[in-house]
């Protein structure tokens, strides 16, 4: 199999698979206790939440675990509209935004929050302009991603962030898909180069278990209202006990990707990234990229070729072995066209044809050019006809 969906989700590293499992099997205890078996736990978890703050260069006080980058978005966009609501009920997002920030904003659209839902430009990014205008008395926050999850175009967090920084409006962003693959630093000094108060991310995008997820809030940052009550686990900021094993993945998985960044890990990205649309370019295919083309992440390809449905291109290249995912979201047992490149202005014979190639650390150059190759062989046969296939049914699937 060659795998190029790291997007949707990573292979667990062998060495997060070996940290995790003396904590399912021996050392099984509840972090809360306070006998010896209890305190094995709470040391490994805070020797995890070190590791998962140091990818980021955060302070460990200012990570709470969660069970996923959903969870992550949630809490804070809710957690802070919901602390906050006296102060404003004015929030703003963007467009391109992943489910899990559209659907906790339009949650608070239901309750009376108003929502901005800013457009994006032909390269999917957020103009901070029409940032500036949208800003009010009453927006209590501003959440816009880092990277996206379609088209792997990066915002730029700079300046946005400083807009709201500027107007004491806290910002929130969603990097589940950068964190890991390119350095994030929302240190210096209090976040000089990277001005978020919030930003989420996930274990199972950066090689680590699924189930694992971490909201950075930065010290800063007012009380948030919390989404789970319960016990006073994660300083009263997310009840449940924890996910110890799976936290203790997170934590080696953080450290390996923080190896991995230091040693030239996004260049190697890039140049496998590189090489597969050398090789496309050279087969005399036709098709088109999707995103910016000078600030997007390295590992990502947004790509459609001319007069071949995305699905059944990768219907078939499945059939080689090979993973790669369409443009296009099936979610809740209908297919639906990317609202990504539909904000991005996309024209939907286009998008109909979108794919996705998301390489990883573990991919070899070698294996660019095998898919290379069967893009090109079977880009010709479904144009010719032969072998065409149908869209497959519609199947319950969600947007990763
Ligand atoms: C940009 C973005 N945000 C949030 C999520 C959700 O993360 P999780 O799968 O950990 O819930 C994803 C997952 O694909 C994503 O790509």
């Amino acid at each position: 199999m060659i795998y190029l969906d790291h997007n949707a989700t990573t292979p667990l590293a062998p060495e997060a698979l070996e940290a995790m499992t003396p904590y399912m099997r021996e050392h099984f205890g509840n972090p809360s206790s306070i006998h010896s078996a209890g305190r094995k736990a709470r040391v490994a978890l805070d020797e995890a939440r070190e590791q998962v703050a140091a990818l980021i260069h955060a302070r460990p006080q200012e990570i709470v675990f969660t069970a996923s980058g959903t969870e992550s978005d949630n809490l804070a966009i809710k957690g802070v509209a919901w602390a906050l609501q006296d102060k404003g009920r004015h929030i703003i997002t963007s467009q391109a935004e992943h489910p899990a920030v559209l659907n906790a904003c339009g949650d608070l659209q239901k309750q009376g929050f108003q929502i901005d839902f800013l457009p994006v430009d032909g390269d999917c990014r957020v103009d901070p302009q029409s940032l500036m205008d949208a800003v009010s008395e009453d927006t209590i926050l501003i959440s816009i991603h880092h990277a996206n999850n379609e088209v792997g175009t990066l915002q730029d967090i700079n300046a946005l962030g400083t807009i709201a920084r500027e107007r004491g409006i806290l910002f929130h962003t969603d990097a589940v898909q950068s964190v890991g693959k390119i350095p994030i630093d929302v240190g210096g000094g209090g976040g000089e180069k990277f001005p978020v108060d919030l930003l989420s991310f996930s274990a199972h995008k950066l090689n680590g278990p699924k189930g694992a997820g971490a909201l950075f809030i930065r010290n800063s940052v007012p009380p948030l209202a919390s989404l789970i009550s319960g016990g006073g686990q994660e300083k009263k900021r997310r009840g449940g006990t924890e996910n110890v094993a799976g936290i203790v993945g997170f934590g080696k998985a953080a450290e390996l990707a923080g190896t991995f960044l230091d040693s030239g890990g996004p260049g190697y990205l890039q140049s496998l990234r590189d090489r597969l649309l050398d090789g496309l370019k050279q087969s005399g295919l036709e098709f088109k990229i999707f995103g910016s083309p000078g600030r997007h992440l390295p590992n990502t390809l947004g790509i459609a070729f001319d007069g071949v449905l995305g699905e059944t291109l990768m219907i078939s290249l499945d059939m080689e072995g090979i993973c790669i995912s369409t443009g296009s979201a099936c979610s809740s047992g209908a297919l639906s066209s990317s609202h990504v490149l539909k904000a991005m202005g996309i024209e939907d014979e286009w998008i109909d044809r979108s794919l996705r190639i998301s390489v990883g650390g573990s991919n070899m150059l070698e294996e660019m050019d095998a898919v290379a190759e069967a893009l090109t062989r079977l880009t010709a046969r479904i144009r010719s006809g032969a072998g065409k296939l149908s869209p497959a049914s519609a199947v319950e699937e969600a947007e990763t």
